[in-house]
């Protein structure tokens, strides 16, 4: 290529001498990414104040937010499921202005009692308690919105199943088990966020997709810069396009002063922005008050469970119970993971079980970090199959790894920004829904998608739209090539603090989680549920749940892969 431009070589002295004199007049700046991130963000950060300012963005507009003006234009049947998947996830709103710290829901004032039906619990019956929120001096509370989650175990049996909560929207919550299981179990629930922080939450991502923001390095030759990224940039400075052909799917970095923006070399996560909240709202998230908090019972918070009754009496199968029956998607028993319905879930604990089962198939999976956890898990688990050193970064990927005695081809890759990956090269960022487009699919095809972390930041119709691409993807695969399996892993409970909380919380995850179920539901792929798996289990939540709880996926995982023929 260089040899071509030598008729520019004076051209270029030129420009390297203008560009030395400017490297001078900048060196504190240029390769110096902190300070022109700093600069470059205070920046950004007038930019966005002036633009909601100017226009008034403040008064969002449900239909029409911040990052939601850019992309392609929605069909009206496109339109109409984003209303009714938002819908489907609208949260319960106080009425009043934000309320004193003092009024905020207190968990260790709160408590919750188990309802007695009869004195009496059966396997395969329900176990219901209710839980009453209280403020911090000890008031009950009149509204809901309160992010409860809750849990039944038992340490004896190794065993732990998801509950159901329903907000009554009256300070009450009921909290519904299925019980798998006879022998003790004991009532768990915890305030992940009283509903004051759940508003301030909700306001950041609305107000605040900026709160994590990315850089790309821009190279040619002797100049460099970087320059800050984001899914939506205010306007006002000229920016580089990056927005996908095929997807429509946006991207933008401000232009670099002397680059191109065909230069760009790599992304990468830039930071996070610091002084989000009022000194009133910080008092919302204080760990050991009121993040994860347990809620006590009053009264006892455990019951033994009878064995399941043989023969059901009248009487019983005529009970109504006042909420409807809720089935979890799996449970722990004896520390393994079963399932309530559909394919047996088997125990994959010997690495020829495994190599037996992936004989023959390609396994391509595609996501964040804990999409990362499976590749590794199988990688380092099965010794047959062999990482190929692609010499990607590490944890960015792209990796591969091989089994060619029994046909195994194993593959990750990161899914396309917003990624808060450390370096990802510009050439590797690739869509998920591209990458799919790419696959012939069929027996032996085996695709794995984990999308949901990285996307806790944006207004949920971010997130909707790239699911939806991800979605037509899927179908299309399927349609030429039936056979080809199809898998999403779903969302999972993390660690949080008052830091993690403002951009990763488990609501948002939440949130994001009710729309992958939803639009995927009835459609021909296996969801993995690994937010049920990590909120049954006892083990501390993690971003990156333990080797145990990523045992059980692998188990679903292979379990429907090579699902046990009838009569064995
Ligand atoms: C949102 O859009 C729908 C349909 O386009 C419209 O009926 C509704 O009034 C809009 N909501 C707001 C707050 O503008
Ligand atoms: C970015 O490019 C896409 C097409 O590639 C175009 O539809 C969109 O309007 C552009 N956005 C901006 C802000 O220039
Ligand atoms: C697999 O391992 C788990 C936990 O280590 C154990 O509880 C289970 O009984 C094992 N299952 C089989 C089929 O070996």
């Amino acid at each position: 290529m260089w040899g071509n431009l030598s008729k520019y070589t004076p051209l270029f002295l030129v420009l390297a001498v203008s560009g030395l004199v400017l490297l001078l007049c900048n060196i504190h700046t240029l390769e110096k990414f902190n300070c022109q991130t700093v600069s470059a963000l205070y920046q950004l950060q007038t930019k966005l104040d002036s633009a909601f300012r100017s226009s008034g963005l403040l008064q969002l507009d449900r239909n029409r937010t911040y990052c939601g003006l850019l992309g392609p234009e929605l069909t009206a049947d496109e339109a109409a499921e984003e209303r009714h998947l938002l819908e489907s996830v609208a949260w319960p709103e106080p009425r009043t202005s934000p309320a004193p710290f003092r009024q905020s829901s207190d968990p260790s004032r709160s408590f919750f009692v188990i309802l007695s039906s009869g004195g009496e619990w059966r396997a395969g019956g329900q176990l219901e308690a209710l839980v009453h929120m209280h403020d911090f001096l000890g008031k009950p509370k009149r509204h809901g919105g309160d992010f409860l989650l809750a849990r039944l175990l038992s340490p004896e049996l190794r065993a732990g199943v998801a509950g159901r909560v329903v907000d009554h929207q009256n300070g009450f919550y009921s909290l519904l088990f299925w019980l798998p299981w006879a022998g003790p179990a004991q009532v768990e629930v915890v305030l992940v966020h009283p509903s004051e922080a759940v508003q301030v939450l909700r306001r950041l991502r609305e107000e605040r997709p900026d709160r994590v923001f990315f850089k790309s390095l821009f190279r040619s030759g002797y100049f460099s810069e970087t320059t800050v990224c984001n899914l939506c940039l205010p306007p006002g400075q000229p920016l580089c396009n990056y927005t996908d052909r095929h997807t429509g799917e946006p991207w933008f970095c401000y232009k670099p002063k002397l680059l191109g923006c065909d230069t760009r070399i790599n992304h990468a996560k830039g930071g996070y922005q610091k002084d989000l909240l009022t000194s009133q709202e910080a008092l919302l998230f204080q760990s050991d008050i009121n993040i994860k908090v347990p809620i006590p019972s009053s009264g006892p918070d455990r019951v033994t469970v009878l064995p399941e009754r043989k023969e059901k009496p009248e009487s019983e199968r005529s009970v109504k119970t006042e909420t409807a029956k809720f089935m979890p998607s799996g449970f722990y028993y004896q520390g393994t993971w079963q399932s309530t319905g559909g394919v047996p879930i088997q125990q994959f604990n010997d690495t020829a079980a495994i190599t037996d089962c992936l004989r023959g198939k390609v396994v391509n999976i595609y996501g964040d970090s804990t999409a990362r956890q499976w590749f590794e898990y199988l990688n380092a688990f099965v010794p047959d199959l062999k990482e190929f050193n692609l010499r990607s970064p590490k944890n960015v990927g792209p990796f591969l790894s091989v089994d060619s005695e029994h046909n195994i081809l194993l593959k990750y890759r990161c899914h396309g920004p917003p990624i808060r990956f450390s370096t990802v090269a510009a050439s590797e960022l690739r869509y998920v829904s591209n990458e799919l487009e790419g696959l012939a699919g069929g027996r032996g095809t085996v695709v794995v998608v984990t999308v949901w972390s990285h996307f806790s930041t944006f207004p949920v119709e971010v997130y909707v739209r790239r699911l939806r691409n991800i979605r037509r993807a899927v179908l299309r695969l399927l349609d030429r090539a039936p056979e080809t399996l199809v898998f999403l892993r779903s969302a999972n409970l993390q660690a949080l603090d008052p830091d993690v909380s403002l951009y990763n919380s488990d609501w948002y995850s939440l949130q994001l989680d009710a729309v992958l179920r939803a639009m995927f539901r009835g459609l021909p792929v296996v969801l993995v549920d690994a937010w049920e798996m990590t909120l049954a289990h006892g083990l501390p939540h993690n971003l990156h749940p333990p080797p145990t709880v990523v045992k059980s996926m692998i188990d679903v995982f292979l379990s429907h892969v090579c699902p046990r023929r009838r009569g064995l």
